[in-house]
């Protein structure tokens, strides 16, 4: 897929993935639509890239759970003549504990970003894509999406759903010329975990943001439905198909709870020395 002279929307280009994404895009061409709540941050970026790279890029300031908010997002792009050629869904968030010790408010907007938001995005835009007959619709899930997560128990479901939804609308579209892809991350060094609500979680080693943007876009390019960006991953997808349900709901819960209980002595292990080598797994 050639970005140049594309028109790609970010949410979340704030921080962490999205402003990964945002910094590769821009470096191959692509004009940019940046959204988040930040608005400084996203001004000042905006300023960098157009002056590095003499892309255009615009800012939309808007939060993401707020009543209305697509449909304010797409009448920006609207009143400013923008055709969004791709549409990458970053923004999201987690939270840890168990479930019923969770504010309720903070569960409503973790599903409202990482499920409802990513599902109206895509309604808004979609449509003009197959119109065209070309366009990328790049979704972020986690590794978290191919298992029960106890102790972060809506994270988990809402990146399923968006794996769910992505490989759903890969088949659907693969011959309309959309690609549709999910990106599944382990760790990745953002700001994320200090979001989760302890930043003492510790989840194996973390990727830097670049590793996993460039697979994921090198993913987009060949129009694959899911990647999972690290060796040390790979064998998450195929372990959870293989093992009964309940045993890695079990596994997951003992890791996640020791993380949420114990936070500095908790660990995942990662697979890494066993499948170093292979850049990552596209499935
Ligand atoms: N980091 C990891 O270990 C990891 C692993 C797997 C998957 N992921 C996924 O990767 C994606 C990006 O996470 P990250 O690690 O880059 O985290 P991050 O650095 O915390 O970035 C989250 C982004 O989402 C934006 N955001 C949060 N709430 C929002 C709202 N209500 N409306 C609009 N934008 C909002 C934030 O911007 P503002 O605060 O400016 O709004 C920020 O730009 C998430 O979907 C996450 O689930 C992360």
């Amino acid at each position: 897929m050639n970005w140049q002279g594309q028109t790609v929307m970010i949410t979340g280009a704030s921080s962490g993935i999205g402003a990964g994404f945002a910094e590769a895009l821009a470096a191959r061409g692509a004009d940019l639509v940046l959204v988040a709540r930040s608005a400084d941050v996203l001004q000042h970026t905006a300023r960098r890239l157009r002056a590095a790279h003499g892309v255009r890029i615009d800012v939309v300031v808007q939060d993401l759970t707020a009543p209305g908010a697509v449909a304010a997002v797409r009448s920006a792009t609207e009143q400013r003549g923008l055709t969004v050629d791709a549409l990458i869904n970053n923004a999201g968030f987690a939270s840890a504990g168990r479930f019923h010790e969770v504010p309720a408010d903070r569960v409503n907007t973790e599903v409202a970003l990482d499920v409802a938001a990513l599902v109206d995005l895509t309604t808004a835009y979609l449509p003009g894509m197959v119109e065209r007959g070309r366009g990328a619709i790049v979704n972020i899930a986690s590794i978290a999406a191919f298992q029960p997560t106890p102790y972060m128990a809506v994270y988990g479901a809402a990146k399923a759903f968006v794996l769910s939804f992505s490989q759903a609308l890969w088949a659907e579209n693969r011959r309309a010329g959309v690609r549709v892809t999910a990106v599944c991350p382990g760790p990745v060094d953002t700001g994320f975990l200090g979001v989760v609500g302890t930043s003492e979680v510790r989840v194996g080693r973390p990727r830097q943001v670049g590793y996993v943007v460039e697979r994921a876009l090198r993913a987009v390019e060949r129009n694959r439905p899911v990647v999972t960006p690290g060796p040390e991953n790979a064998w998450v997808p195929l372990v959870s198909r293989l093992l009964p349900r309940r045993l890695v709901a079990a596994v997951t819960g003992r890791s996640l709870r020791g993380a949420v209980d114990a936070p500095s002595a908790a660990r995942v292990p990662t697979a890494g020395s066993l499948t170093a080598g292979f850049p990552a797994t596209e499935h």
